[in-house]
C-alpha cells in the first residue's frame, strides 16, 4: 500500500478522534442537565486530545520527510494545507497551556477547541481527502483519464502535469535512476544533457527549442532530438510521474 495512502487512512482516523473530541467537549461545556457522566468525559477528552497529538506527529513526520527528500516547491493546495496543520498544532499547544497553566485565559479554551476542528477539517480536505479522492486505493483516476485521452489525441496531448508528493516521489527516483547520469537537476550545466532546472518553466526546452510543454518531454524521452538515448520502454504511469518531478525543478 502506497504511504500516502496509508497516510490519507490516518488522517481519516484523526478526523473521527477531532469528532469525538468536539462530542466530549459539547457534552461538558455545552449542556445544563448532563447526559453522562461529567468526569469520564473529560478524561475520554483528555486521552483522546493525546491520541490526536501523536498522530499528528505520525503524520507530520511523512510529510517533513517527503519536503526534505522532493525539495520541491508546494503546490498551493499543499500550502493550504501546511498551514492549516502549523496553526492547528499551535492552537493546541495553546489551548493545553491555558488550561494547565494560564487559567485567567479559561474563557478562550472553549473558542480554540472549536478552532481547531475547524481547521482539521481544513488540514484533512486539502489533503488526505483529495488524496482519497482523487485515487481509487492507489490507482489514478487523473492518470486513467489520462491514458483515455490520449488514445484519440496525437502522443502525448492533454497531459495533466501530476502535483502529487507520491507521484513526485517515485518521478525523482526514476529520474535518478535514468537521467541523473547525464542530467542535472539542480542547474541548467550541460554534463552529456542539458541541466534540468526549470525545465518547465522557461518557454522553451533548451536543446531542441521545442515548446517547453509536458507533450515535448515525453516526446524526448520516446523519441529523442540527437544523441540521448531513447527510454521508449518506460510506461506512462512513469513518465507521468517523471514529470511531476521535473515540474517541481
Ligand atoms: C546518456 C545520457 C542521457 C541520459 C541517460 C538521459 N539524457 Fe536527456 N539528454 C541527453 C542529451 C545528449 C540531450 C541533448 C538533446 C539530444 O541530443 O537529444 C538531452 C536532452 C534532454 C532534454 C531536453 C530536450 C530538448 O529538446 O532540449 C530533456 C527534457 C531530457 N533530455 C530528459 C531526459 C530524461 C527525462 C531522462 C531520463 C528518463 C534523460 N533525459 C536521460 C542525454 C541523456
Amino acid at each position: 500500500m502506497p504511504i500516502f495512502l496509508i497516510k490519507s487512512f490516518l488522517s481519516l482516523v484523526l478526523l473521527l478522534l477531532t469528532l469525538l473530541a468536539m462530542f466530549t467537549m459539547f457534552e461538558v461545556l455545552g449542556r445544563t442537565e448532563k447526559r453522562f457522566n461529567v468526569t469520564t468525559l473529560i478524561r475520554i477528552h483528555r486521552l483522546n486530545g493525546k491520541f490526536y497529538f501523536a498522530l499528528y506527529l505520525i503524520i507530520a513526520y511523512f510529510c517533513l520527510d517527503f519536503i526534505l527528500e522532493t525539495k520541491g516547491e508546494p503546490s498551493p493546495r499543499a500550502t493550504f494545507h501546511g498551514v492549516f496543520a502549523l496553526a492547528v498544532i499551535v492552537l493546541l499547544l495553546l489551548k493545553v497551556s491555558f488550561v494547565r497553566f494560564y487559567r485567567q485565559f479559561y474563557g478562550y479554551v472553549k473558542t480554540i477547541g472549536i478552532l481547531i476542528a475547524l481547521l482539521t477539517f481544513g488540514m484533512i480536505g486539502t489533503s488526505g481527502g483529495y488524496y482519497l479522492l482523487t485515487t481509487k486505493s492507489g490507482t489514478d483516476i487523473l492518470f486513467k483519464k489520462v491514458t483515455e485521452e490520449k488514445k484519440e489525441a496525437p502522443e502525448g496531448a492533454g497531459i495533466i502535469v501530476k502535483t502529487d508528493p507520491e507521484n513526485i516521489k517515485k518521478g525523482k527516483e526514476l529520474y535518478e535512476s535514468k537521467c541523473f547520469f547525464c542530467h542535472d537537476p539542480h542547474s541548467t550545466k550541460t554534463i552529456l544533457g542539458p541541466g534540468h532546472k526549470g525545465i518547465l518553466k522557461n518557454p522553451l526546452l533548451p536543446v531542441s527549442r521545442k515548446p517547453a510543454t509536458p507533450e515535448s518531454i515525453v516526446a524526448q524521452v520516446k523519441n529523442p532530438y540527437k544523441d540521448m538515448p531513447s527510454f521508449a520502454y518506460l510506461s506512462d504511469d512513469d513518465l507521468l510521474n517523471i514529470i511531476a518531478f521535473l515540474n517541481t525543478l
